[in-house]
């Protein structure tokens, strides 16, 4: 286990040696929970931020605030733009997301990629927590690439640890993590969008559950072509 998570540290390190300066998206699933500890921990020089889209279940704020009073590095929160919302709900409705999978990812859109854009700019790298094994879509993923929908490098440090490895990071360094993973939620995003998962199910089975697992992104990792759908108006 040191062994991974000093694999984990030394990317960072090259991330912010070669790339500064280096912000990490944190959505604060529990992948997230490590790299924030670690980044604490061994005090990088990387910028912590999340997406509030506005959506979230009520743990994951509670989450939020339990970040912000156990580590001194400031999480900043971005917010979608609030004439995209707007847009968003006149031509979709406020649940539209069910309605399409264009319409979903116009939702999406707004909520997570635009945001993001925003919290991008003026960075060269930013950090994520996925790893390989939670989607089909995520086989062929790099520890460090060029991302060409952002504009600037990605790094993924924790791309080959297992569930196992997070929750044992997690457990060993007493991580706070969202309370609604010991409800069967292994993998957490927008209320109307995640549900539980049954045992033996696979792990992102529970978001957007009624798509197919081969559309199951959201912009974030895609390219935004994909992601830019129906229905979304700056007006
Ligand atoms: S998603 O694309 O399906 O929503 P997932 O929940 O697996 O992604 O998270 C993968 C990684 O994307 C996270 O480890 C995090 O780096 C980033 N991410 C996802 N959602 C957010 C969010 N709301 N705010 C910041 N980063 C996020
Ligand atoms: Fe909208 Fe659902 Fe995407 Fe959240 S996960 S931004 S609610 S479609």
């Amino acid at each position: 286990m040191q062994e991974k998570i000093d694999q984990v540290v030394a990317v960072l390190r090259q991330a912010v040696n070669d790339f500064a300066p280096v912000c990490f998206a944190s959505s604060l699933g529990a992948e997230d929970m490590v790299l924030t500890d670690l980044i604490a921990r061994h005090g990088l020089d990387i910028e912590l931020f999340s997406l509030d889209t506005g959506r979230l279940p009520q743990e994951t704020y509670e989450l939020m605030q339990a970040v912000s009073e156990r580590y001194t590095t400031p999480l900043k929160v971005y917010f979608p733009d609030k004439a995209l919302v707007e847009g968003y709900v006149a031509q979709n409705g406020v649940n539209g997301f069910y309605g399409s999978v264009e319409s979903r990812k116009a939702c999406c859109f707004v909520r997570k990629v635009e945001p993001l854009r925003r919290a991008l700019s003026g960075k060269r790298a930013w950090v994520t927590g996925l790893r390989r094994d939670q989607a089909v879509t995520r086989g062929s993923l790099e520890v460090s690439s060029f991302d060409a929908d952002f504009g600037l490098q990605k790094f993924n440090p924790l791309l080959e640890w297992s569930h196992k490895d997070v929750w044992a990071y997690i457990r060993h360094n007493d991580v706070p993590y969202n309370k609604l993973h010991d409800q069967f939620y292994p993998s957490l995003g927008c209320a109307p969008c995640t549900r539980s998962v049954t045992p033996g199910e696979d792990i992102r089975a529970g978001r957007w559950w009624w798509e197919n697992p081969d559309s199951k992104e959201c912009g974030l990792h895609v390219s935004a072509k994909i992601a830019h759908g129906a229905g979304v108006s700056a007006s």
